[in-house]
């Protein structure tokens, strides 16, 4: 095992890292002892043929990949390289709205054409599943080089990955799966072309572990080696190596973990303002829309009364990751709490004001040249120049070469007022936009 490797290495160090594993002169709070570098018998990340490798088998093995390749800078780096190592210049890339930025990041740095497909909104205002006859409907009228899908979503909403990985096939058309909230499911790497996922939200691996997986031969596990070469860093962290070994082994008591969740779930429904959404079995999704308290306030209630914080806060609802690593003591202080803020809730109808309407597309991003800051008020009908998303969970509202509408400034500025952490590219909202000129 590479932490035993990593534990008894006793060479006199004249290499990186340049704390030279001295505790004695460092103190142990931080596990400098074990950090190394690629020295003799401790194998290269970017052509593993020893100890890392092993580790890639052992993904291989427990996710029945034919291809897994370890990340050491999360699911962002795997979806960088999945797109670029399929994608050229000038090509279209069909994307599910609802991903996470870094798909466009990618499509951006291949220089390639987004296209969308939307899934709609849920009666709680979350994204439903994407929908198979919508993809095959857009299929008639957009051949793209790849097709990009998010399941589990951030909130756990999941879509028919074997029914859409089908489909694509059927058009020879290969599919990349975001999973970086799928990594606690073992068979959902066996559909896709490329899955990747994030060992560091749903399972117990440190922050940055991620795993790609590469199958089949409508992409090259070559070609995404190369793309991965090019991005990730060429000095990976072993500890984060090693974090990635112990995951791929570690046993988890899901019994007893279903058990406590069950009980959680079960006593969470009865609350009488709160609503419990149970998509996924790695997180609690508690909607506030029918009651007079909105996410972010939930969610500074919990922290300031009860100590207890949340993955995200959404405008109505906050959502919680929970795994077989919680002490289950913890679940009766949530539950607890929960009913004592329910308890002093009203309930209010909700009003599902929240729909996804893509800008119009007035230019690519890379079509993009000159840019000015436009106070916020003052743009609309110009072009963004800039993302703007909410984070968690990272979606964009607008991507570069959209046209800014009423709608969007009203959700931005709507989403500022309910506490949600709103970001754009050059970080001047909510005064200012950056935006193209011609
Ligand atoms: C859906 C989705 N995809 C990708 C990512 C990026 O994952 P990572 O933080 O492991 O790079 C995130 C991060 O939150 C995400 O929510």
């Amino acid at each position: 095992m590479l932490y035993d490797k990593l534990k008894n290495y006793n060479r006199i160090p004249f290499h990186m890292p340049g704390h030279k594993r001295n505790i004695k002169k460092l103190g142990n709070k931080l596990p400098y002892d074990l950090d190394i570098t690629e020295v003799e018998d401790f194998d290269n990340l970017h052509s593993p043929n020893g100890i890392i490798k092993e580790i890639e088998d052992k993904a291989k093995e427990v996710y029945e990949s034919d291809n897994s390749f370890i990340l050491v800078n999360g699911s962002t780096v795997g979806i960088l390289a999945g797109v670029l190592s399929v994608v050229k210049r000038g090509d279209t890339v069909l994307i599910a709205r609802n991903c996470h930025k870094s798909v466009y990041n990618a499509v951006e740095l291949a220089g390639a054409n987004a296209e969308y497909i939307v899934p709609e909104i849920d009666e709680y205002g979350i994204f439903k599943a994407i929908d198979t006859d919508e993809l095959n409907n857009k299929l008639q009228s957009v051949r793209p080089k790849l097709i990009v899908i998010t399941s589990p979503t951030y909130e756990g909403v999941k879509s028919d990955i074997e029914g859409i990985c089908k489909l694509a096939h059927s058009y020879n058309i290969p599919v990349l799966l975001d999973a970086a909230h799928g990594a606690h499911y073992v068979d959902y790497a066996k559909d896709a072309d490329i899955t990747v996922m994030s060992l560091h939200k749903t399972m117990p691996a440190l922050t940055q572990c991620a795993l790609a997986h590469v199958n089949g031969s409508l992409v090259s596990a070559e070609e995404f080696r190369i793309k991965l070469s090019m991005l990730e860093t060429s000095s990976p962290s072993y500890l984060l190596l090693c974090s990635i070994e112990e995951c791929l082994n570690f046993k988890l008591d899901y019994w007893e973990f279903i058990n406590k969740r069950d009980q959680l779930v079960k006593n969470c429904n009865n609350l009488n303002n709160l609503k419990l959404l149970d998509y996924d079995i790695s997180k609690l999704v508690i909607f506030t829309g029918y009651s007079s308290i909105n996410g972010t306030e939930l969610a500074e209630k919990l922290r300031a009364d009860y100590n207890i914080e949340v993955e995200m806060a959404a405008k109505s609802y906050v959502v919680l990751i929970i795994t077989p690593c919680d002490n289950f003591v913890n679940y009766k202080k949530l539950e607890k709490a929960l009913i004592e803020i329910d308890g002093g809730l009203t309930s209010q109808p909700f009003e599902n004001d929240y729909s996804f309407i893509i800008p119009e597309r007035a230019v690519y991003p890379y079509e993009i040249d000159k840019k000015a800051e436009t106070v916020l008020d003052d743009s609309v009908g110009k072009i963004s120049a800039e993302y703007v998303w909410a984070y968690p969970p990272g979606i964009p509202l607008i991507v570069p070469g959209e046209i800014i509408s009423d709608e969007f400034i009203k959700t931005v500025k709507d989403g500022i007022k309910n506490g949600v952490n709103i970001q754009s590219t050059y970080s001047q909202l909510p005064e200012k936009i950056l935006t193209s000129i011609d």
